[in-house]
């Protein structure tokens, strides 16, 4: 992909991610314009604006540093011709993937994913709980309601991101009620293929895992402590490792919400700061303590 229109996708990757543009780009045009030379949907659109300056953002655009490819053989076949029916699709073949189900240890309702198949920034939970398995939709539930204030923290919009889970199903416990579990890894394992997929299909520029659980499923172990405020990679795409937002629920109960707010705030940032999003200096203080 060219300088150019590796440039202007991201421009209007930023711009969709703010709200600010109805453009957006077909399934398939990148790879298009990318043979042939000045892309003709440039005319279409206004020129890109030169990105705004950002501290410490990259001074290379992402797409253009070599990323090695997701193995072919872990990630699913989908029929489609648009990105949506691809995922549409996909959406589909988890409901009733036998890998997970035969399992026998989770729950038979499957919650895929949420958000804008255009996405620069996916986020990826761990599984879903009582709340998400009710609506069908991942982080609906307190975490989700936490983790929608730090998207919105970021001047962004939870519809414009892509939000997924590494275990599709709601991990099963006896007595179960409201009562919510992590996913093991043989669970993690069997739903996999779906979020590397997903990945493949939505090419995000940026991956939050949220905790060390979703963290450990895309291939990344250790503690949130001591693999966050760096860039990891999953399947070549920078990965940031943040604290999960129930993390955030439980330290404002009975530990230093503050603190907490502060290192996935910082985390946050740095993610804003490899997408090339602008960050007032009211952000930038956002969490710290007095
Ligand atoms: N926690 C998660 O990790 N995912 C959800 O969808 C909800 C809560």
């Amino acid at each position: 992909m060219s300088t150019a229109t590796s440039l202007l996708k991201q421009h209007l990757q930023q711009r969709q991610m703010l709200g600010k543009t109805h453009v957006s780009l077909r399934p398939g045009t990148m790879e298009k314009l990318s043979g042939l030379g000045r892309p003709p949907a440039a005319r279409a659109v206004p020129e890109p604006e030169p990105l705004r300056p950002v501290v410490g953002a990259p001074a290379r655009i992402l797409r253009d540093a070599p990323q090695p490819e997701t193995k072919k053989a872990e990630l699913l076949e989908v029929a489609g011709e648009t990105l949506e029916e691809k995922l549409a699709a996909l959406r589909v073949m988890a409901e009733t993937w036998e890998p997970a189900l035969s399992m026998g240890s989770l729950r038979k309702t499957m919650v895929f994913a949420v958000g804008s198949p255009l996405a620069s920034l996916m986020f990826v939970g761990e599984a879903p709980g009582a709340e998400e398995e009710k609506l069908g939709e991942p982080f609906v539930g307190p975490a989700g309601q936490k983790l929608t204030a730090i998207i919105k923290a970021m001047g962004l919009d939870r519809r414009k991101v892509y939000i997924s889970n590494i275990c599709k199903f709601r991990p099963a416990m006896d007595n179960q009620g409201s009562g919510n579990r992590k996913p093991d890894a043989a669970e993690m394992k069997a739903c996999l293929p779906f979020v590397l997929t997903e990945i493949d299909l939505v090419k995000p520029l940026v991956i939050v895992a949220l905790g060390a659980t979703a963290a450990e499923g895309l291939g990344i172990p250790g503690t949130v402590g001591g693999l966050r405020g760096r860039f990891h990679a999953t399947s070549g795409i920078p990965t940031m490792v943040t604290y999960h937002p129930s993390y955030l629920l439980r330290e404002e109960q009975t530990g230093d919400g503050i603190r907490a707010k502060r290192a996935v705030w910082e985390d946050m940032l740095m993610v804003m700061e490899k997408l090339g999003l602008p960050i007032s200096e009211k952000q930038r203080g956002y969490f710290q303590a007095k």
